[in-house]
């Protein structure tokens, strides 16, 4: 890293991580003149989750277009970006490869500077997006299909890890669950859904506590007694009741590992982005459950809790006005 005072005026950002494929142009760090998220969900619903061949298949059939139209959006062209910012790890090598190397690509032929963010970062400081935001240093959740980690977020290049889940994501949790009860893919937003309607103590579903690393989440055991209780059911499955039950099972957790590390590090803003952080019943308890201990909430917009490239040009500006920027031999990371 060298010291280096460029600001970006129009940044180019891409994200494609995983199953969507995401450019945004972002004006000076903080007007976004563009949003274009292209999603795989319909390929990948009839397997249930996703495929990682087919997903960087779709990602190199979409990434041109996506570019152009967010261009094309915000009113400029190649010539007016002054700085490329790309997501660069963690997820899906094959799907990371396409969006690194066309932003490579570009970041070269324009003779501008490519930034690598990463995800995880990024969707700590899709908060930024909007008008609200949360003072620094403030504990960040990031509850997605792919992760569940808690983190001090100190400023926009300066984060650090306090936990993360030892299996499965709360993602990859509601979408299994989603899976045992035939519901379809994604199961977060179904699961949600009829939640609406069902008992969330129908069923006591286990929340792992794990008092040698409290920060630290697991969800196998959620799942894997789920998948108990519904092999025992004869007859109609109390569809709803399951879900609601399942669903408190991991806000709980979620809520109460949150509050646990901001009364712990004393930090009195709780953030919290990532896919699952659409959820509605997360939303209500954690507000409710912080606000009332005096800590203040905050969730990104529905279209900046989901993978986007909005988020990636957040942290990418801040990067490149810190002079980190990546070299030609740079490569993609699958994991932190
Ligand atoms: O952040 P994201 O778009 O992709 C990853 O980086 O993983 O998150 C997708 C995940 C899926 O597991 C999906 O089931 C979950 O977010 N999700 C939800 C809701 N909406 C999406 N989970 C619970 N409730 C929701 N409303
Ligand atoms: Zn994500």
């Amino acid at each position: 890293m060298t010291e280096n005072t460029f600001v970006p005026k129009n940044l180019l950002a891409i994200e494609t991580s995983c199953d969507e494929t995401a450019a945004a142009v972002l004006r000076n760090g903080r007007d976004l003149m563009s949003n274009v998220i292209v999603s795989q969900v319909p390929i990948h619903r009839k397997y249930g989750g996703v495929v990682p061949e087919l997903a960087s298949r779709h990602q190199l059939e979409a990434i041109v277009e996506v570019v152009e139209k967010a261009l094309i959006d915000a009113d400029t062209d190649r010539s007016d970006i002054d700085a490329v910012a790309v997501t660069q790890g963690p997820g899906l090598v094959g799907s990371l490869i396409v969006g690194f190397s066309f932003a490579k690509a570009m970041a070269m032929a324009q003779k501008v500077p490519l930034t690598g963010v990463n995800h995880l970062h990024a969707h700590l400081t899709s908060i930024f997006l909007q008008e609200s935001s949360p003072s620094f240093p403030y504990i960040g959740l990031v509850v997605s299909g792919g992760h569940t980690s808690l983190y001090i977020v100190r400023d926009f290049l300066s984060v650090e890890l306090l936990g993360q889940t030892r299996d499965d994501a709360a993602g990859e949790a509601f979408d299994k669950v989603a899976k045992i009860l035939g519901l379809g893919y994604p199961g977060g937003p179904i699961i949600s859904r009829l939640s609406e309607g069902g008992d969330p103590m129908a069923f006591s579903y286990p929340r792992a506590r794990l008092p040698d690393t409290p920060l630290d989440f697991s969800f196998s055991g959620l799942k894997t007694s789920v998948f108990t209780s519904v092999k025992q059911i004869q007859g109609t499955l109390p569809v709803r009741d399951i879900c609601a039950s399942f669903q408190e099972a991991v806000v709980d957790v979620l809520v109460e590992k949150a509050i646990s590390a901001a009364k712990r590090y004393a930090i009195y803003d709780i953030v919290v982005s990532g896919g699952v952080a659409a959820n509605s019943r997360l939303r209500a308890r954690m507000t409710r459950d912080a606000e009332r201990l005096g800590y203040r909430t905050y969730f990104p917009r529905l279209e900046f809790c989901t993978d986007n490239a909005a988020m990636v040009g957040i942290v990418g500006y801040h990067q490149i006005r810190a002079g980190m920027v990546i070299k030609e031999d740079a490569d993609v990371y699958s994991k932190k």
